[in-house]
């Protein structure tokens, strides 16, 4: 298993280029399948989960090629309706495949996701929402057995703005028939994404990015060619880089619009923040300064910025606090930066962070890809070596994180084995 070693401390200067978001890709791929032909991707990441979600595509029939961020992808001859155990364990994503599947071919076979390093990860919320619609669902060893003949439009209430139930009920309801509504649908970037990739291929959905999502049913999903917006959490990850190091980084090719909440979050500890059209500059500050944080459904705070944010804060002048209110076990990385030196209590759902003068570079293991990464922050701003260890995490979510981090003078390498 390859390992990084990271040598610290040091002050991250320069510029640094976005890649395609993780998660508006995944959608779009799986949105692939209500197509019937060949649709291309641009911007798209080189990532495991791009791989795994291609090797997913391919046992249903849908061969894909990956070259310089283009993917091409033909579901003309789509054979198989089944998404098994070994894809969906490791990526909860494949979950993607079940709407479409069922709206496009009337049946759909995948493995239940079981629980992942943070907690329980229920799909009640796909699996109601998809009820409404009219399928008729079973969990039958370990898979959910979809089937329906043609889904109708409902009107349908998430309890949770739950973004994957959203991007399901989403690829379900385009060519149901009738109109759905989605009330308190997720309202992330990327849901609008798809939403905006969706249209151009003859969707009739409007209200995207707001907590009521309109539906209206259509015979059929042309295929289709965009382009995956920026990764706001590898922007945001970059930002964060800039204010533990207090450095200076330029972070291209990203979307500002969508990291308000990072972005006010970052100036609170006193970094500076210039925005400009697909661009920010980030310039750490000399001390960081304490804050208190909550996460939340967007436009909140991103769970998935919580654990970078968390290192930031492990270097601040005074107590923080950190409240995760989206997956209130998501803590896996607080024992890891302890390891490092941090003063991190957790109570309750509840962080709280004590700011130390230094951080010390220790053995560190990454237990998710966002929890490797704020290992990565925290070791670039410790004193000495830190090897992080299990780094499949990051290769999850981050294309290509330690020569992007090399390029801003970072000593980090990769190490094989
Ligand atoms: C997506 C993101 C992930 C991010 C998360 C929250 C992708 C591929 N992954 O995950 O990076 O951390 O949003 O922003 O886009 N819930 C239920 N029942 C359900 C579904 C969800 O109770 O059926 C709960 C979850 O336990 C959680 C909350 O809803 O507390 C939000 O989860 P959700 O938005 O569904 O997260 P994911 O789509 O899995």
């Amino acid at each position: 298993m390859d390992s990084f070693r990271i040598v610290g401390p040091c002050r991250l200067e320069g510029s640094v280029e976005v890649s395609g978001a993780k998660n508006a890709m995944l959608p779009l791929m799986a949105a692939t399948i209500l197509t019937g032909g060949k649709c291309t991707l641009e911007n798209v990441p080189e990532l495991r989960d791009t791989t795994t979600m291609m090797r997913l595509l391919a046992v249903l029939g849908v061969p894909s090629t990956l070259e310089k961020g283009t993917l091409a992808a033909d579901a003309s001859e789509i054979k198989s309706f089944e998404a098994p155990y070994d894809l969906v364990r490791t990526m909860r994503a494949s979950i993607y495949a079940l709407g479409p599947l069922l709206a496009k071919f009337g049946k759909a076979r995948v493995s239940m996701p079981g629980g992942c390093a943070w907690g329980p990860r229920p799909v009640d919320l796909h699996l109601q929402g998809l009820k409404a619609l009219g399928a008729d669902i079973r969990i039958d060893h370990g898979y959910i057995d979809a089937s329906a003949s043609r889904l109708r439009g409902a009107e349908i209430i998430l309890s949770l703005p739950s973004v994957g139930a959203t991007v399901n009920l989403m690829l379900a309801a385009v060519l149901a028939e009738g109109r759905t509504i989605i009330e308190n649908a997720a309202r992330e970037p990327e849901i609008s994404a798809l939403a905006a990739a969706l249209n151009g291929a003859g969707a009739a959905i409007s209200g995207e990015g707001t907590s009521r999502m309109e539906i209206e049913g259509v015979s059929a999903i042309r295929p289709f060619r965009v382009r995956v917006i920026p990764d706001r959490i590898e922007a945001g990850t970059f930002a964060a880089a800039a204010a533990i190091t207090g450095g200076r980084v330029e972070i291209n090719g990203c979307e500002p619009d969508h990291m308000h909440a990072v972005v006010e979050r970052l100036e609170a500890c006193g970094a500076r923040v210039e925005t400009g059209p697909g661009k920010m500059t980030v310039q750490g500050p000399g001390r960081i300064e304490p804050v208190n944080i909550e996460t939340g459904f967007y436009p909140a705070f991103p769970t998935d910025m919580q654990a970078q944010m968390m290192a930031v804060l492990c270097r601040a002048r005074g107590a923080s606090s950190i409240m995760e209110r989206v997956y209130s076990e998501r803590f896996t990385h607080v024992p890891e930066l302890k390891r490092l030196g941090a003063k991190i209590v957790l109570e309750g759902g509840v962080a709280v962070v004590t700011g130390v003068d230094s951080l010390q570079g220790a053995p560190v293991m990454a237990t998710d890809i966002r929890a490797s990464s704020a290992l990565i922050l925290a070791a670039l701003a410790a004193e000495g070596e830190t090897r992080i260890l299990r780094i499949y995490h990051i290769d999850r979510g981050y294309e290509r994180i330690e020569e992007k981090l090399r390029k801003l003078g970072a000593s980090i390498e990769r190490i094989a084995g």
